[in-house]
């Protein structure tokens, strides 16, 4: 293949043009003589070739269905099954995942080799852009290429490779899948289970966190702001107790009476103690940075803020919506309790979660 190197470039040297001078030194030379392969002259080895092919796309389909069994049947963590000291789960989704790209991408280089066309063609360089001749050619050069690989002439190939790509989403789908419940779905039998509930229920006491003592509402002072949970909480272990803590941790904080603005606030406070979710409603840090004068409570993640003040308004930052607060009131042994769990689901916003407004949600309270 030879190149063309002319160029204009604008002075009269008196010597031969540069590409002429090339032409003379490096003589074009021209293509070898054209090999063809087994596949291209012998029938039999076309045939040979292309059941090669479809068995690699059927042993990659083969590895693809043996990968869900394996996600299916096999256990993992601590007590699942083991091979030679690895988890047998990641040895076994490991192996049969790689072998199935692994399969595709050895038949596709196999079908490249022996069976698609094998025309050697040598092109003069152009100019960059195409002309409107190109892309005409450009398109017959593209349906020949497809009729060389016959795609449309050897189905056993095509419906084989088909067959196997489709099947690779089945893994991306059961790990998808695994990523955790759907927000209506209620998995394990445990208090609070589910994306719309916590464990706060009507008559729970509240207590401290870490040390579980009941709060009576004379022991908080204006401006105290402390973070608390749900009285039974601690009698909870493992997972369940990690699944209740994130979801009905609260933040309360006693303001003056006459400073709260929303009345959907002050029918929940006591005294002038409000309690809300501690969980921030943008992507759910824990929040606890107090504006003491304001009452604005502000998540340290991206600065989110909301006015306890006023049902959890957002004044500023990320978050799509109100932090919910609980209801509290008083037992008749004067410690403070839950009048309700929260009204709505706490923390980020998920699809499918209601946009109740605070008033909306008390209304469903009254009722
Ligand atoms: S998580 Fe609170 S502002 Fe982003």
């Amino acid at each position: 293949m030879s190149a063309d190197t002319s160029h204009d470039t604008g002075h009269d040297t008196g010597h031969l043009p540069i590409n002429a001078a090339t032409d003379a030194l490096l003589p074009d030379p021209g293509l070898a003589e054209h090999q063809w392969r087994p596949t291209d002259v012998d029938a039999r080895a076309e045939k040979r070739a292309e059941r090669q092919v479809a068995t690699l796309f059927g042993l990659s389909a083969v590895a693809t269905v043996l990968f869900v069994v394996f996600y299916i049947t096999l256990k993992t963590g601590t007590d699942g099954h083991t091979f030679i000291g690895l988890g047998a789960s990641n040895v076994a989704l490991g192996t049969t995942l790689g072998l199935a790209l692994l399969l595709i991408g050895l038949g596709v280089i196999q079908w490249a080799r022996k069976l698609m066309g094998d025309h050697e063609i040598s092109e003069q360089r152009h100019p960059a852009a195409s002309s409107e001749e190109d892309r005409t050619a450009t398109l017959a050069a593209l349906n020949a290429g497809l009729e060389e690989s016959g795609i449309g002439r050897r189905p056993l190939v095509r419906n084989s490779l088909l067959g196997s790509v489709a099947l690779l989403a089945a893994p991306a789908v059961v790990m998808l899948r695994d990523l955790g419940p759907l927000p209506n779905q209620v998995v394990g039998e445990y208090p609070g289970a589910g994306l719309h509930h916590t464990i706060w229920a009507k008559g729970t006491r509240v207590v401290r966190d870490v040390v579980g003592t009941p709060i009576k509402a004379s022991d908080i002072e204006i401006g105290d702001l402390f973070n608390a949970e749900p009285d039974g909480l601690f009698d909870l272990e493992g997972a369940e107790l990690q699944i209740a803590k994130s979801k009905a941790a609260i933040v309360m904080l006693r303001m003056d009476p006459d400073d709260i603005i929303s009345d959907v606030t002050r029918n929940w406070s006591v005294q002038g103690i409000v309690a809300y979710s501690k969980i921030c409603t943008h992507v759910g840090c824990p929040i606890s940075l107090n504006e003491r004068t304001t009452h604005h409570l502000l998540c340290p993640c991206h600065q989110s803020t909301f006015d306890l003040a006023d049902s959890g308004r957002v004044v500023f930052g990320p978050a799509g919506r109100h932090l919910p607060q609980l209801p509290l009131g008083v037992d008749d042994e004067g410690y403070l309790i839950a009048l309700s769990d929260f009204l709505e689901p706490v923390g980020p916003s998920f699809w499918e979660r209601n946009t109740k407004s605070p008033s909306e949600v008390a209304k469903e309270l009254k009722s």
